[in-house]
């Protein structure tokens, strides 16, 4: 059974983003995949002290928060899934500190080769160029970390919690699970 894990990053329990997160996760078990998801809006995760002392105890970062529980399941992932609102153009703080302590993975040479992984997000203003920040970060990161892109959801114009069922992101999200 491919195993993927969803990070999400908003505060929204049911805000546009995490409706996205969950059709994709619906779709995805469907299909016979297992779904590990992460809200990191619930979890305790600081930023990265640039210590460079990663995996040198073991877990991912000597600093005992949530972020190895979710880097132990990234490793044995297939899939990765990052679902964020944009935030000032690009991830919200707290799936940025998730990206952040990635760094462990770069540190200790473990590169993420032979997983996919895709970005969903959504913004308020109408605007595709919207999301050009978070789109660059999340190109760069996984390039550098060697995983592959599977594609993206990106949804513009919707600024309420809920706004997204007037489009057609749920439907997008659920599609982008064929991926894996
Ligand atoms: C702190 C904060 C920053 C935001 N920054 C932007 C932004 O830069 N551009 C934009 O179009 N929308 C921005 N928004 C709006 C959200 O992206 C939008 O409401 C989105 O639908 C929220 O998704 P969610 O329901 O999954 O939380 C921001 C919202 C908040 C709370």
């Amino acid at each position: 059974m491919k195993k993927i894990v969803v990070l999400t990053g908003s505060p929204r329990k049911d805000g546009n983003s995490n409706r996205m997160a969950e059709s994709f996760a619906r779709a995805a078990q469907a299909n016979g995949c297992e779904v590990i998801l992460f809200d990191t809006n619930e979890m305790v995760i600081g930023g990265c002290q640039a210590c460079d002392s990663c995996f040198s105890g073991g877990e991912a970062c000597i600093f005992e928060d949530d972020f190895n529980e979710i880097a132990k399941q990234l490793e044995e992932a297939e899939g990765i899934v990052f679902v964020s609102p944009v935030y000032w153009y690009t991830f919200s703080a707290q799936i940025k500190a998730v990206i952040d302590r990635l760094y462990s993975f770069c540190v200790a040479e473990k590169s993420f080769a032979g997983k996919k992984s895709v970005l969903i997000s959504c913004c308020e203003e109408d605007s595709l160029e919207t999301f050009d920040g978070i789109k660059f970060a999340y190109d760069k990161t996984i390039e550098l970390l060697q995983c592959e892109n599977a594609g993206y959801v990106l949804v513009p114009g919707v600024g309420a919690e809920g706004d997204i069922e007037k489009t057609d992101g749920l439907k997008m999200a659920a599609q982008l699970a064929e991926k894996f």
